[in-house]
């Protein structure tokens, strides 16, 4: 059976889920591990025996026995570089989301990625949410009709959103609205993003950490379609990382609602109060099977690797989506809509994301 050779970039909370991911996957010879974090390393290496475990990850850039890097390290500022240095490494790449935080820098990875055949891919894991799939497999064998409306409202604890916002100035737009973005912009292929307006609200967070609290964002496709995508992350601390989603899809015939709202289990214990496990947005390992998305998205970067596959998520439309939520940012600033493609001025005028 063929297998293949990984190197993951970063082990913290997605990273570590990827390791036992890769580590407990048939089609995964040898496993290496970068991290920077010595305490953090060694627990990783402890759960997944790696091959090699190092803090220096150009150590695995230089081992030529390794076919493909997951990059899940933060803040976001080493998103661009880490997969520059992979791809021309020749290696192939699944990157956690922002695939970047300019359009050059995301343009610049999408052609080394298609000029020299490797996998590129950007971890937008909701798409292997079976509920998120089951809106997908709807619209594509004619269920609801023509898309006409979706709205997709999502929002996340403040323990999140400060550990975010405590590494980088990201908006809830760049951060989270960006799952949302990716998966409708998806389901609505082929038609095209043309208009953005965006409205932002600042009341909590600005004073802290310098970010909006959440941001509401109406997205106008070419084909009279429109998405409207909200979210954000003050909600108070919750089981670690809850995530709360509500998702409504109309077409002209038929409409689809759809409860991510992860309220259906609730363990109340006398030392934790009430919590509602397995309501992250990745994910997590309960015994024997992985709660959430982020285990089959890994497997399929797997799988797309081993077999020559196509991956899932496109470079090409993790980029269109950057496009939008910076527009989204630059619509919510200026108060007003921002037309798609963006023009060159508001390019530059957009602040990095
Ligand atoms: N798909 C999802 O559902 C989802 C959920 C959460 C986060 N994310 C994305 O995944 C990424 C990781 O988020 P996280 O919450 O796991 O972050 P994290 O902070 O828990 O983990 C990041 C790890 O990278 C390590 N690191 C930093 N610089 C490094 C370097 N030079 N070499 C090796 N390791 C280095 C850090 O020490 C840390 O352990 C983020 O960019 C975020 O946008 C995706």
């Amino acid at each position: 059976m063929k297998r293949i050779n990984v190197g993951i970039i970063g082990t913290g909370w997605c990273g570590g889920i990827r390791a036992n991911t890769c580590a407990n996957s048939a089609l995964v010879d040898e496993l290496h591990i970068a991290e920077i974090n010595q305490q953090r390393l060694d627990e990783v290496t402890k759960q997944t025996g790696p091959k090699t475990a190092t803090t220096d990850y150009k150590e695995l850039l230089a081992n030529d026995a390794i076919d493909a890097f997951m990059i899940s390290a933060t803040p976001e500022v080493t998103h661009f570089p880490m997969a520059l240095d992979c791809l021309k490494a020749g290696k192939h790449v699944f990157l956690e989301k922002p695939i970047s935080l300019t359009l050059k820098e995301a343009d610049e990875l999408v052609d080394l990625a298609r000029d020299n055949n490797l996998k590129f891919t950007i971890g937008y894991s909701q798409r292997f949410n079976p509920k998120f799939a089951f809106v997908k497999k709807s619209l594509n064998d004619g269920t609801l009709g023509e898309p006409v409306s979706a709205l997709i409202s999502r929002h996340i604890s403040r323990n999140l959103g400060n550990k975010i916002s405590g590494r980088i100035k990201l908006s809830p737009a760049a951060m989270e609205a960006t799952h949302d973005l990716d998966f409708a912009l998806w389901c609505m292929e082929p038609a095209k993003p043309i208009r953005v307006y965006a409205q932002a609200v600042n009341k909590v967070m600005r004073p802290t950490h310098g970010v909006e609290d959440c941001m509401w964002i109406i997205v106008t496709m070419d084909d009279g379609t429109v998405l409207t995508v909200g979210a954000g992350w003050i909600m108070p601390p919750a089981y670690p990382n809850f995530s709360t989603t509500t998702i409504e899809f109309v077409g002209s015939k038929g409409a689809l609602m759809i409860d991510d709202s992860h309220k259906d289990v609730m363990l109340t214990t006398m030392d934790g109060g009430i919590v509602h496990p397995m309501s992250t947005m990745p994910g997590e390992q309960v015994e024997h099977v992985f709660a959430g998305p982020m285990h089959a998205e890994t497997i399929h970067f797997l799988e797309a690797v081993t077999y020559d596959r196509p991956v899932m998520v496109t470079p090409e439309q993790a980029r269109k989506v950057m496009e939008v939520y910076m527009a989204a940012d630059l619509s919510a600033e200026r108060n007003e809509p921002v037309p798609l493609p963006m023009n060159a001025r508001d390019i530059s005028e957009a602040a990095p994301v």
